[in-house]
């Protein structure tokens, strides 16, 4: 094995380019799944593997999409077999995002066997009809199958993303779904309003005007995400992510769980996005990954065909670098920080990014608290519940 210079990366994300189907919002990268496409992707990621194992010893590792799931047992396999040659297994969190409508005993095992301890599976909705609007390929009954398929496989680290203001969703469907999604028990819940990405179906619909946006019941939705969310035991650590905090948490935390839990984030929070929110390093793999590494951001071409082009010739499939200076890095680290409830620790954020966020953002926390979007603690600096849902435009006057 090579020897390098640097600290070893703690953090890996694999993105795995395919999907039965393009859900009518999905801006991700992905292209619809052909067996040989995918055949030759596993092996570039192999390639992309090999060329990078000797400076990676990931404490985390995340395969998202895409549609990590839909990849057959063999190629898992390979994959996973590769992995525990370069020694990239072991990590403390490696996480696997799988679609219900591709969720099967044989791979829920094989992938624990291998050491993936933790699933994000895309729900979304659990009204049918609204599945249907969304160009989702399962079910309500796979998700809840699927559910148990993995529970059964020995995964007791469940995620689940839903989607609000879906056009067509009202305020009781939305109920509704978030009563039977908690009802699941997983331990970890992301939720997100639909964002309208340019060149997706649901973005023509609203340019046709065939529904409006109801901003007011978007908001009144997510109050209502919150309020149950927290009910059932769920802290809130970051905008749109709730996780569970032990098997203590129910007796310990009241109904709000508004605050910086006691260990900062909820037990089951996801370490490997914490990672970026905190300005962590990472490495990318798979076409149109991202990467941070050494204060360089990376980016793999958004191209499968160009991916395993590259890597055919032992190459890396890098379209672009980009190198920022430390104060501009050190500006969106604070504006990613922020959201999170835990904030941003004074301390941390000097030996992440070499800055004084007093310092250098002085003013703006000035500002943000007297706003009412921010609050000044002796040892860090956190956006309120109002300055959270104005994240964006708070993040605004970090960039520099
Ligand atoms: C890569 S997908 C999840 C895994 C898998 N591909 C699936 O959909 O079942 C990541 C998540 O991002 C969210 N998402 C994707 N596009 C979105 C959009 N336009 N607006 C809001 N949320 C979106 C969805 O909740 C989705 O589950
Ligand atoms: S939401 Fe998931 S399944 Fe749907 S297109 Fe995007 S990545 Fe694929």
């Amino acid at each position: 094995m090579l020897e390098t210079p640097y600290p070893t990366i703690e953090s890996l994300y694999v993105h795995v380019p395919f999907c039965a189907q393009k859900c009518a919002y999905c801006a991700f990268y992905s292209e619809a799944s052909n067996g040989e496409v995918i055949e030759r992707y596993t092996d570039a990621l192999v390639r992309e593997m090999e060329l990078c194992a000797h400076e990676l010893k990931p404490r985390t590792i995340f395969f998202g999409g895409g549609t990590p799931s839909l990849l057959n047992l063999k190629q898992w396999e390979k994959i996973l077999r590769a992995m525990e040659r370069l020694q990239l297994l072991g990590a403390e969190e490696f996480t696997v995002e799988c679609n219900p409508a591709t969720v099967s005993p044989d791979k829920a095992r094989l992938l624990r066997s291998f050491g993936v301890n933790r699933v994000s599976m895309g729900v979304q909705s659990l009204d049918e009809a609204l599945l249907d609007r969304l160009g989702r390929i399962h079910s309500r009954e796979m998700v809840f199958k699927s559910f148990d398929v993995l529970r059964k496989a020995g995964f007791d680290n469940v995620n689940i993303d839903l989607m609000f203001a879906i056009p067509g969703q009202t305020m009781e469907i939305w109920r509704a779904t978030l009563t039977e999604a908690i009802a699941l028990g997983s331990e970890h819940l992301s939720s997100y309003e639909v964002i309208y990405e340019e060149d997706t179906p649901l973005f023509a619909q609203l340019q046709a005007k065939e529904f409006d946006v109801d901003e007011d019941l978007a908001c009144e939705m997510y109050e209502e995400l919150i309020g149950r969310a927290g009910g059932a035991g769920f802290w809130q650590y970051e905008i749109a992510n709730f996780a569970k905090d032990g098997p203590q948490a129910e007796e310990q935390v009241p109904s709000s769980k508004f605050q910086v839990p006691e260990a900062e984030f909820p037990s089951r929070a996801c370490r490997h996005n914490i990672n970026y929110w905190r300005g962590g390093s990472f490495y990318g793999l798979g076409p149109s990954a991202t990467g941070y590494v050494r204060g360089v951001r990376t980016k793999n071409w958004p191209n499968t065909q160009l991916y395993c082009e590259q890597l055919e010739k032992g190459q890396r499939a890098i379209e672009s670098r980009e190198e920022l200076s430390p104060l501009a890095r050190a500006g969106e680290t604070a504006a990613f920080g922020l959201r999170m409830v835990a904030g941003w620790p004074f301390e941390d954020f000097r030996r992440t990014t070499g800055h004084d966020l007093r310092g250098e953002w002085g003013d703006e926390l000035k500002q943000l608290t007297e706003r009412g979007w921010g609050r000044m603690a002796p040892e860090r600096f956190q956006l309120t519940r109002q300055g959270l849902r104005f994240a964006d435009a708070a993040a605004e006057m970090f960039l520099r």
